[in-house]
């Protein structure tokens, strides 16, 4: 008799018929990884980065709209050798039994769960795990459409449990509330983000050529620059190059209220927000740093403090600019595009905006020093390091040293490294 594990308490009891019932009636459509179009780029780092973390039992992918996660899942898919279930999950999904009911029937054709009883399915699933001695990976994609406090009981059980060799991927544009700082300080946690997920210039140059477009590499590397690295701008872009004679203008113009962007904007991100949201991201699009007090200035509200950091779990396109998260930006595109939808929605309130706004950004800016961490860094920016170097002697990843450089670029107000040194460099000395 397999080992019964205690049943997660709220979580799915009276689960529908077998799982490969249930197959049958979910569909191929949920179950299977969307193909991979024509024209995808290849992103060795990255899969480097996930299929080197086997022993973590949950893979998050967390990022905005349009950063690639179910791109990465899949191309994932297609170079690991161990099996994939794949469930993309949608408002049906938000109700623990069907959530629980999904897992199983994605997992069905790996492990055999054929007629698992009913009402122990999740117990069940994780004695198979073992049992079979299976490795597998469970993509569960969109996970931000699954909200029941009981779904997560469930998902949250099945992360603790999960055996090495077994793998949950979760593809989501917020961070889901499971435990994930635990997972994380016990080495059961690998993450991918908006970091990992931004491409690089090599990365768009192929994106572009891949959908016929080839500028030059100076406008390559300003597209990368004006989208941050957001791979679904990276191609309306190249599909707005396409069809003009002039790239290099329209590079140069290229912004939030392009039309491809600001259609994908306007759908995928504005319209599936709640009303309050929508009115804070309008009412605050005019400020270059966003701080609570400021917020709470432009806004009239008392609570932007916990407002900027949902927005920030909520990757609704805000980027810390400290480590303290008192400041936030919005990405550069978002912010044009809710410029011109403020303009467009409610023009008589910009002048009074820009008032406040004013106002507000005449107060000190202490989000404009350097945190510990930033100095740290900066002093070895004066050497010769490369940033892996860096990241070694301070042992921070690579990446990490990448987001604090950023910041302490845009905090000098610099875009070398070398105008970092000579402006964090007190007169006469290196940077302290
Ligand atoms: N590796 C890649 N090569 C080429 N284009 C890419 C790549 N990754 C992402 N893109 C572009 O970005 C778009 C969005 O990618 P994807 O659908 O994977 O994003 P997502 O993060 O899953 O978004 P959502 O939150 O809407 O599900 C793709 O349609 C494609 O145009
Ligand atoms: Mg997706």
């Amino acid at each position: 008799m397999p080992t019964r594990h205690a049943e997660p308490r709220g979580a799915a009891r009276a689960s529908p018929p077998g799982a490969t019932a249930q197959r049958r009636r979910i569909g191929a459509a949920k179950l299977s990884a969307p193909p991979l179009r024509p024209g995808i780029v290849d992103r060795p780092v990255l899969l480097d980065l996930v299929m080197s973390a086997s022993e973590a039992p949950v893979v998050l992918v967390s990022a905005p709209a349009g950063y690639g996660k179910t791109t990465l899942l899949s191309l994932w898919r297609s170079r690991d050798e161990r099996p994939f279930g794949w469930l993309s999950l949608d408002a049906t999904d938000n109700e623990p039994a069907a959530l629980v009911a999904g897992l199983a029937a994605a997992l069905d054709p790996i492990l055999d769960l054929g007629d698992a009883s009913p009402d122990d399915i999740l117990p069940a699933l994780v004695d198979a795990c073992i049992e079979r001695r299976r490795d597998f990976v469970l993509v569960l994609d969109d996970l931000h459409l699954v909200t029941e406090r009981r779904c997560h009981t469930a998902l949250g059980y099945l992360g603790e449990r999960l055996p090495a060799g077994c793998q949950i991927a979760l593809a989501t544009r917020t961070d889901p509330p499971l435990p994930i700082a635990s997972w994380r300080a016990h080495g059961r946690l690998a993450e991918v983000r908006v970091a990992e997920l931004s491409l690089g210039v090599a990365e768009a140059r192929a994106v572009l050529a891949a959908a016929g477009v080839r500028p030059p590499d100076e406008q390559v590397a300003q597209l990368v620059e004006r989208t941050e690295g957001w791979p679904a701008a990276i191609y309306l872009a190249a599909l707005s190059i396409r069809d003009r004679p002039h790239a290099e203008d329209f590079v140069e113009r290229f912004a939030g209220t392009s039309r491809h962007v600001a259609d994908f904007l306007s759908e995928d991100v504005l319209a599936r927000q709640p009303e309050d949201v929508i009115t804070f991201l309008l009412h605050t699009c005019l400020l270059d740093e966003l701080t609570a007090p400021r917020c709470n200035a432009l806004t009239g509200r008392s609570d932007a403090d916990e407002m900027l950091r949902a927005l920030e779990r909520s990757n609704l396109f805000v980027v810390p600019l400290d480590e303290e998260r008192r400041a936030y930006r919005y990405h550069h595109l978002f912010g044009q595009y809710l410029r011109a939808e403020l303009a467009r929605r409610e023009p008589e309130l910009v002048p009074e905006l820009r008032r406040r706004a004013g106002r507000a950004g005449r107060r000190r800016q202490p989000s404009r020093e350097l945190s510990d961490a930033e100095r740290r860094i900066l002093r070895l920016l004066a050497t010769d390091l490369s940033l892996r170097e860096i990241g070694r002697e301070l042992y921070l990843s690579t990446n990490t040293v990448k987001t604090h450089t950023r910041a302490i670029y845009r905090k000098l107000g610099v875009s070398s490294r070398s105008d970092a040194v000579k402006a964090g460099a007190p007169p006469g000395g290196s940077p302290g």
